[in-house]
């Protein structure tokens, strides 16, 4: 008897430099050759194509409306039963963090200062993002409740939101099905 193949459809989603084997990679600025270039929120892939979606600390990186745009592409892309996996900086956590932190007494430079000695190193990146270059910019920021109603908004049938860690800040871990 002959085997089919079925194949496993992973995206990941503004990838960066997480370029995962298996997965077909994506990003506005391909980290190399194999990344596929696109400039988000609209996607590139046809309805019911993927089993999987990875959206790792990118949605912060689009206004409210690109990012609901985003979502309800992510929605369009995945087959029935599919699941988007998506994470992003807890914005009431990183505020909170903002405020909490000293002031320094002087000014000092934030490039590549991602220290939580005070206000002004990670807690700002994470409320505005590194800034290197203009995909790195923060654009908007979630509470476990907003992201949660968003993702039924667009459309997803179960949305599960727990509380997580990385990139050195609390995080939202989103699993969206749809
Ligand atoms: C903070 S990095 C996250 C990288 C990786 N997913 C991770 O978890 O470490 C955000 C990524 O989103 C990409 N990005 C930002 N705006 C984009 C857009 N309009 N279209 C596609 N990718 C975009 C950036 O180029 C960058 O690689």
């Amino acid at each position: 008897m002959v085997q089919q193949s079925i194949d496993v459809v992973r995206l990941n989603l503004g990838c960066g430099s997480d370029v995962r084997p298996g997965w077909t990679n994506v990003d506005k600025f391909p980290a190399d050759q194999s990344v596929v270039q696109a400039d988000f929120p609209v996607l590139p892939f046809n309805n019911d194509a993927a089993d999987e979606v990875l959206l790792s600390h990118v949605l912060e990186h689009f206004g409210f409306k690109d990012g609901e745009t985003l979502c309800r592409e992510i929605q369009r892309v995945l087959k029935p039963g599919g699941m988007a996996y998506i994470e992003v900086p807890d914005i009431a956590w990183c505020a909170a963090q903002f405020l909490g932190a000293p002031e320094p007494n002087m000014y000092t430079d934030v490039t590549n200062e991602y220290h939580t000695n005070h206000r002004w190193g990670l807690y700002s990146m994470s409320l505005w993002g590194d800034q290197h270059n203009d995909g790195l910019y923060h654009k908007w920021g979630y509470t476990a409740h907003r992201l949660c109603y968003l993702l039924q908004h667009v459309g997803f049938s179960k949305v599960d939101v727990n509380y997580g860690f990385s990139h050195g800040v609390q995080v939202l871990c989103a699993n969206a099905y749809k």
